[in-house]
């Protein structure tokens, strides 16, 4: 029989930024998905990417001195590199400046513009000249200024094509009243419905005010609006122009995972355009909450933006995984803390899983010199009501995981699993199975363990798509050849283990000690009480004499080395009425990534000076802790967004 085909996708990222736990988090659910699905027998496709095309990457470019080019080029490494790390099991991965995606995207717009959904007219908005951006009404500044750069908008009008969105739009209302899991969760179904309700105006879908995009076929002074551009990713990664049948294999059940962020052009715009395209609408969008950190907005100005790259060198790309799928039930906000994370790695990793498995394998070693013992009477039947009652909880398992997969309840999905593991510990202290033994009952024994071992053979299954490489590490500790992922979740038989001898028991998810790791926390950003101890102080000063530090905000926007020096950086910043060059000693401490784009406080009346062969016009803020190896600097930044050049006082 031919296999069902699924196709997931995650959002294109945009490369002017460095990946976060955001980025992280819908990549993650789309590969637990497919990992989850391929288990059920299915031919899945899984597609990420990035997106490159567009005014932030044009302007971040310029900001760093380089191409549009020479960005995407660099910067999309840290996605992919992010993605082997956190162990995705993408099976493509779509930049939209690939020569196949240029190509669909000019052929859908030709088109369009051929059947008349695309014509020409002009767009008119509030602009922001230095920014090269039009400004919508809801997200200006007061008295009409940039809500970025603080300077005043003007009107400005542009020719412009426009994509003919309103003419599809009766047909979309109708299917999502046909198809309630057009859009998931409920919630913003709808959010949908009532927008497409609402007056959807044309779109405009070209731009000539830069030029880092997709020429127009025959009016190259106009590229395409970058996000008319990015959707189409999806059509171009399953073959639209280069693979008819690949195309018809994967894109009726195409299901786009995005934020809530993102749904109108992933619920509207894009259905529209398939539409009129004549193409299929997706099956599904499903929309994830938003992440917090701490309780805040994430933001590059804040500097609490969290690295999931650190994450997963501090306590593994498993149990990173593991915790933004738990923590939150799917769909809604969550706010990220480390405590909680390592409050979860302690309490369900290290000692429920952890726990079940090395208990059981020990005892299997003890009691049955390492070999699986089968059930006894061909496995349970006939057996005691607590074991069978304990093979219907894990046959049950099985199906409650599988709904809760169905509507993408990832923290349903995993309750249910812990729920099952919960149920195999509580199995040990009802059995006793070191009594058993004392007293010699060996062939109740022999059950316990059979049962036990089923336990965490289902328990590694069902857990694999979230934490792959423990499941592996679990399956082989238990013998099983291969590897859990590519087993198949329907030929799961109770009582199949008989027979296997197990391997050496090794600790999973070290527990980790919170008094000491609260300890290192505390060292990594010293308390101030702490800090008391050795503090030298400078001399007195009046508040004339503070005054006469000028001190503004100012944004990194290029960071080079000096090839003199070891330390420094060559920093460009701009004061908002002037860039200029400084030289800063911070070398050892950020990657220009880091830098580049932050908003700082810096001294602008210094007395210039030249720092290996480099003049510096300037200082930026920060603060140290620590010295030598323990050193430690960060930036001094404004605490919200503020205007380039406020005096700091
Ligand atoms: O919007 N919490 O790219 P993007 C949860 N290029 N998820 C978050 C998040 C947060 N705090 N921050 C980001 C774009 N995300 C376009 C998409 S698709 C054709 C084009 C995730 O780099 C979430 O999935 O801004 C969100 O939709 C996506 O990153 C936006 O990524
Ligand atoms: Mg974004």
């Amino acid at each position: 029989m031919e296999k069902k085909s699924f196709y997931i996708t995650t959002p294109i990222y945009y490369v002017n930024d460095i990946p976060h736990i955001g980025h992280a988090y819908t990549t993650i659910a789309c590969d637990v998905m497919s990992r989850y699905m391929r288990m059920k027998g299915y031919d899945v496709r899984f597609l990420t990417g990035t997106d490159e095309h567009g005014q932030k990457i044009q302007t971040a470019a310029e900001a760093r001195g380089m191409t549009p080019q020479e960005l995407v080029d660099k910067i999309h490494v840290n996605f992919r590199e992010l993605w082997k790390v956190l162990n995705i099991s993408n099976d493509d991965f779509i930049r939209t400046t690939e020569d196949r995606h240029i190509r669909v995207v000019q052929a859908m717009f030709k088109k369009l513009m051929n059947q008349g959904d695309i014509y020409k007219g002009s767009y008119e908005g509030w602009y922001c000249v230095p920014c090269e951006t039009y400004v919508p009404e809801s997200s200006m500044g007061e008295n009409r200024t940039c809500p970025d750069c603080g300077r005043p908008l003007i009107t400005m009008k542009e020719e412009s094509y426009f994509f003919r969105a309103s003419k599809y739009v009766p047909e979309l209302i109708e299917h999502y009243e046909k198809n309630l899991q057009g859009v998931m969760p409920r919630i913003r179904y709808n959010e949908i419905m009532s927008f497409l309700r609402g007056e959807v105006r044309d779109q405009s879908v070209s731009r000539t005010t830069l030029k880092w995009g997709i020429p127009i076929p025959g009016d190259e002074k106009h590229v395409v609006y970058v996000w008319f551009d990015a959707l189409i990713n999806y059509a171009t990664a399953v073959g639209y122009l280069d693979s008819q049948e690949m195309f018809k294999r994967y894109w009726p059940v195409v299901r786009h995972m995005v934020g809530k962020d993102i749904i109108r052009f992933h619920c509207v715009i894009w259905p529209l355009m398939l539409l009129a395209l004549g193409i299929n609408v997706p099956v599904s969008v499903i929309a994830h909450g938003w992440w917090t950190v701490d309780g805040e907005k994430m933001s590059k100005s804040k500097g609490n933006v969290v690295d999931p790259f650190k994450m997963a060198e501090l306590y593994g790309a498993d149990a990173f995984r593991y915790f933004l799928l738990r923590e939150v039930p799917f769909g809604n906000d969550g706010d990220f803390s480390e405590t909680a994370l390592v409050g979860r790695i302690n309490s369900d990793l290290a000692n429920d899983l952890g726990n079940l498995l090395n208990r059981t394998l020990q005892m299997i070693v003890s009691y049955a010199n390492g070999v699986v013992p089968d059930g006894g009477g061909n496995g349970l039947q006939g057996g005691d009501p607590l074991d069978l009652e304990l093979r219907a909880f894990g046959e049950s398992t099985l199906g409650l995981v599988d709904q809760a997969m169905a509507t993408f309840s990832y923290d349903e999905a995993l309750k249910q699993i812990w729920a099952f593991i919960g149920r195999g510990n509580k199995y040990i202290d009802e059995t006793m199975p070191w009594k058993l033994n004392k007293e010699e009952k060996t062939e109740r024994l022999r059950s316990v363990l059979c049962n036990l071992y089923e336990v965490l053979r289902l328990s590694a299954l069902l857990v694999a798509p979230y934490i792959p490489e423990s499941a592996e590490k679990i399956w082989k500790q238990l013998g099983c050849g291969g590897s859990p992922l590519s087993a198949q979740l329907d030929e799961f038989r109770w009582g199949g283990g008989a027979g296997t001898k197990v391997d050496k028991a090794e600790v999973l998810f070290p527990r980790i000690d919170l008094e000491q790791w609260k300890k290192d926390r505390a060292s990594a950003s010293p308390k101030p009480e702490e800090k008391e101890r050795d503090v030298e102080h400078e001399a007195e000063i009046d508040v004339d004499g503070f005054r006469s530090v000028e001190m503004r905000v100012a944004q990194i926007v290029r960071v080079e080395e000096i090839p003199r020096s070891k330390k420094l950086y060559k920093l460009e910043v701009d004061l908002g009425y002037e860039h200029r060059t400084i030289c800063s000693g911070i070398r050892n401490f950020f990657r220009p990534e880091e830098l580049e784009g932050r908003r700082v406080i810096m001294v602008t009346n210094l007395k210039p000076a030249k720092l290996c062969g480099v003049e510096s016009n300037g200082m930026i803020l920060a603060a140290s802790a620590g010295e030598g190896e323990n050193e430690q600097v960060v930036l001094v930044v404004p605490a919200s967004d503020v205007p380039l050049g406020s005096r700091v006082r």
